[in-house]
């Protein structure tokens, strides 16, 4: 007997029925989605459907219910700040919740140096923001970003991502001057090699084949990167890959990290540069950063935010009040409940149980991650790795007929993301529940 997952009524039930039917009338059909979840309620690590189904969250809204789901600190300061004022837009108007979160930004990210910040709603928002900004500072055109990059859907931040072609599909011209080149993916190395005996070939193959031939670096003006690829399929770099990069700076070149999906102490560190010993110019943070309220920031090296001067950028919805409330309670909750902790031990104890799964199973073909965030890859065999993309959808779907909520990255690789507050025993049965379809989807592919 499962004390969270319970399952009474073989999801879709005649209710989330009726709403699937609905939204295929309605909803643009551009959404994709693997399973019919229709939520009716959430609570920390656990939701309910509208049949009355209870599944625990291994997915928290893709990285973004940090606190968990309605966490009662983070309702009542959205409920006081509603009843304050909703919205007065911080492009004409000032409030004091916004320069406190501003300033408790500029405190939690890293670098010693002076920092500002701006406010966007979402991630591609900030990703937008950060483009126009590298491009105002340096008077510079070209950017660097990598193959398997997700940095946000709008056109800018498109432009910039490579994980899916159908995210750009029939969307063409995309903005110019976007050079992407290989991600550090040591588990399907481009290049055949071996960490760490390869020493780092991928930069070499960069410095020449890139900068040596075809891209001058004095007109780049700024290089985006996921610390941790997201989206592309939760790949984790070398560990001194980043710092490695640097020598990228010596040509005056912005380094932008891209935290939305790994910021606000996902992986066990407030940012995840911090595990790279990197101070980027400029960071860009989402998700996570208001247990659910749309808000998007950009932190920058202060001489490089006074580089725009007044009415050259903006957003109404910027910096909503009521968001800013929520943020201001994720941090003091994630101080108070220390959810850094939380993410490091939680996350320790999946990468052991989950590489115990890679020890049993065949198509378990690479367990990755820090903290929270952590990436398995699914194969059809472990010596040849090839893709185990059915298995994975396969995986996802019985998950959720059990009682998780589990989504995939890339082509084949189940995301394993909580909720930052998620505990022992709620981790434990989710992980035993992956457990079970995990042995039967093995059975049947080898
Ligand atoms: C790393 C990264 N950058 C940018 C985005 C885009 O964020 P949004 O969907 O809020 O526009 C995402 C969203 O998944 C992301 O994971």
């Amino acid at each position: 007997m499962r004390k969270f997952a319970k399952i009474v009524k073989k999801p879709p039930g005649p209710n989330a029925r009726r709403v699937v039917n609905m939204a295929e009338k309605y909803v643009s059909p551009s959404i994709s989605r693997f399973y019919p979840l229709v939520v009716e309620s959430a609570h920390g690590s656990l939701v309910r459907d509208v049949d009355g189904n209870q599944y625990i969250d291994f997915a928290s809204g893709i990285a973004v219910l940090s606190t968990g789901s309605t966490h009662k600190e983070v309702v009542d300061a959205i409920k006081t700040q509603a009843e304050k004022f909703i919205h007065f837009s911080y492009t004409d108007f000032y409030y004091e919740n916004l320069v406190k979160l501003a300033s408790e930004l500029t405190r939690i990210t890293p670098g010693k140096f002076e920092k500002m910040v701006y406010f966007g709603n979402s991630g591609a928002e900030a990703i937008e923001a950060a483009l126009k900004l590298s491009r105002v500072h340096t008077r510079r055109v070209l950017f660097l970003a990598h193959t398997g990059a997700f940095h946000g859907r709008t056109m800018g931040a498109l432009s910039l991502t490579a994980s899916k072609p159908i995210q750009r599909k029939g969307a063409f011209p995309m903005l110019p001057e976007v050079v992407h080149f290989p991600f550090p993916y040591c588990y399907r190395c481009p290049w055949k090699q071996t960490y760490p005996e390869c020493d780092y070939y991928c930069i070499d193959y960069f410095k020449e084949q890139f900068l040596d031939k075809y891209v001058p670096a004095e007109d780049v003006a700024a290089y985006f990167f996921e610390p941790l690829q997201g989206e592309g399929g939760y790949v984790v770099p070398p560990p001194q890959y980043f710092k490695k990069m640097e020598f990228l700076r010596e040509y005056g070149i912005l380094f932008v990290a891209d935290e939305i999906q790994t910021g606000m102490c996902r992986t066990g560190k407030f940012f995840a540069v911090e595990h790279f010993g990197i101070e980027p110019d400029i960071i860009a943070i989402a998700k996570g950063i208001a247990s659910g309220m749309p808000l998007s920031a950009i932190v920058a090296k202060s001489d490089i935010m006074k580089s725009w001067k007044p009415g050259q950028h903006a957003s109404t919805f910027g910096a909503n009040p009521v968001a800013v409330q929520a943020a201001l309670a994720t941090l003091e909750v994630i101080k108070k409940e220390k959810l850094l902790q939380n993410a490091k031990k939680m996350g320790e104890l999946a990468m052991k149980v989950l590489n115990e799964f890679k020890s049993r199973y065949e198509i378990v073909g690479d367990v990755r991650g820090y903290g929270l965030f952590i990436g398995v890859e699914i194969v059809k065999n472990k010596k040849t790795k090839e893709r185990g993309i059915n298995e994975t959808n396969e995986i996802i779907v019985k998950c959720f007929e059990r009682g998780l909520v589990l989504i995939s990255a890339g082509l084949n690789t189940l995301r394993i993301i909580p909720p930052l507050n998620i505990t022992k025993e709620e981790l434990v049965e989710g992980l035993d529940i992956l457990e079970g379809v995990l042995a039967e989807v093995n059975k049947k592919s080898t």
